[in-house]
C-alpha cells in the first residue's frame, strides 16, 4: 500500500516534472514571440514614422498633385476648381459681362456645326488656356491650331496633346500669331476667337482682349474664313471690350459682304448675307 502510495507519488512527481518543462518551453516560445512582435512593431512604426516624415516635407496637397498633375482628373478638378471661384458658367477665370454665358457644350456644338455646314478641316482658336475646346474638337478636324499667350498654359495644353498629331499649339499673342498663321492656311478655316484676360492664371497682353487686332489680321486674308467670337455680351458692357457696333465696322471696312449675327453668346462671322 505504501509502495503503492509511494509509487502513484513517483509517477505525481515525474508527470508535475514533465508539465513543468512544458510549461517552461512554452513560457520561452511565448518569450520569443513577444521579442519577434516587438521587433515588428518597431520596424512597422519606423515605417510609419518615416511616411509621416515624408508628409510633413511635401504636403498632402503636392503629394495629391504630384500623383494626378497632368491626368484628364486633374483638368476636370481644375476646370471644375475655375467653374466654382468665377461664378455661373464662366471658363478661364472670373466672370465678365453683365449676363451668364451659356454653357461650354453649347459652344462646342456650335465650332462642330459651323465646321460641318461650312465643310471646313481646319479650326483657328486664339486663347487655349486648358484646351478643352480643343478636346472637343479634335475628333472633327483634320487641324486644329491653338495660340495662348501664357506660357505655362501653352506648356500644359502642349503636354496634354502630345500624341494628337492634328493639334499644334503655339505660344504667343494671338494677334500677332494669327496675322502670321493665316498667311499659311490654304482652305478657308473656322476661327473660334477667344483670346483674353480672364483673371486667376490666365495671361494679359497689351490689352485685355487682342480681339480688334485678330480680326485686322484675318479679314485682311481670304475672304471665306468663317469666324466665332465668344463672349458677346462683354462686348459694349465690359469697357475692356469693343461694342458690338465697332466690331461690326472693322468687319464691312475689311470685307463688305460680310454678315454678322450675335447669337448664343457668340458673335457669327460669315461670308454671306443670311448664312445663318
Ligand atoms: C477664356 S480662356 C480660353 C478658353 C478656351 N478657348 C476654351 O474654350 O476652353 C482665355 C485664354 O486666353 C489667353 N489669352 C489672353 N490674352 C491673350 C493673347 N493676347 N493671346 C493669346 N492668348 C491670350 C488667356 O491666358 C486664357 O488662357
Amino acid at each position: 500500500m505504501c509502495l503503492l502510495k509511494s509509487s502513484i507519488f513517483a509517477v505525481q512527481a515525474s508527470s508535475k516534472a514533465s508539465q513543468d518543462d512544458q510549461l517552461g518551453s512554452r513560457v520561452s516560445v511565448a518569450h520569443s514571440d513577444i521579442l519577434a512582435i516587438e521587433e515588428q512593431s518597431r520596424l512597422i512604426g519606423s515605417v510609419i514614422w518615416k511616411r509621416v516624415e515624408q508628409l510633413q516635407k511635401h504636403s498632402m496637397r503636392g503629394l495629391i498633385r504630384s500623383v494626378i498633375d497632368n491626368t484628364w482628373l486633374y483638368y476636370w478638378l481644375r476646370s471644375l476648381r475655375n467653374r466654382l471661384l468665377a461664378g455661373p458658367r464662366t471658363k478661364g477665370g472670373a466672370s465678365r459681362g453683365s449676363l451668364p454665358s451659356p454653357p461650354e457644350v453649347i459652344k462646342q456644338n456650335t465650332v462642330r456645326e459651323y465646321a460641318s455646314r461650312y465643310g471646313l478641316r481646319t479650326l483657328v482658336e486664339t486663347g487655349t488656356y486648358l484646351g478643352d475646346m480643343v478636346e472637343a474638337s479634335r475628333g472633327f478636324f483634320e487641324r486644329i491650331y491653338t495660340i495662348e499667350l501664357s506660357q505655362e498654359l501653352a506648356a500644359r495644353a502642349t503636354k496634354r496633346f502630345t500624341g494628337a498629331t492634328n493639334v499644334q499649339v503655339l505660344q504667343g499673342d494671338s494677334g500677332e500669331v494669327v496675322a502670321d498663321l493665316v498667311k499659311l492656311l490654304h482652305e478657308p478655316a473656322l476661327f473660334w476667337l477667344d483670346a483674353h484676360y480672364s483673371a486667376g492664371i490666365t495671361a494679359k497682353g497689351e490689352v485685355d482682349t487682342p480681339i480688334l487686332k485678330e480680326l485686322s489680321a484675318i479679314l485682311a486674308g481670304a475672304p471665306n474664313h468663317i469666324l466665332l467670337i465668344d463672349d458677346a455680351r462683354c462686348f459694349g458692357s465690359d469697357p475692356a471690350y469693343p461694342t458690338i457696333e465697332e466690331v461690326t465696322r472693322l468687319v464691312r471696312a475689311c470685307q463688305p459682304h460680310r454678315h454678322l449675327v450675335v447669337e448664343n453668346d457668340i458673335i457669327r462671322i460669315t461670308p454671306e448675307i443670311g448664312a445663318v
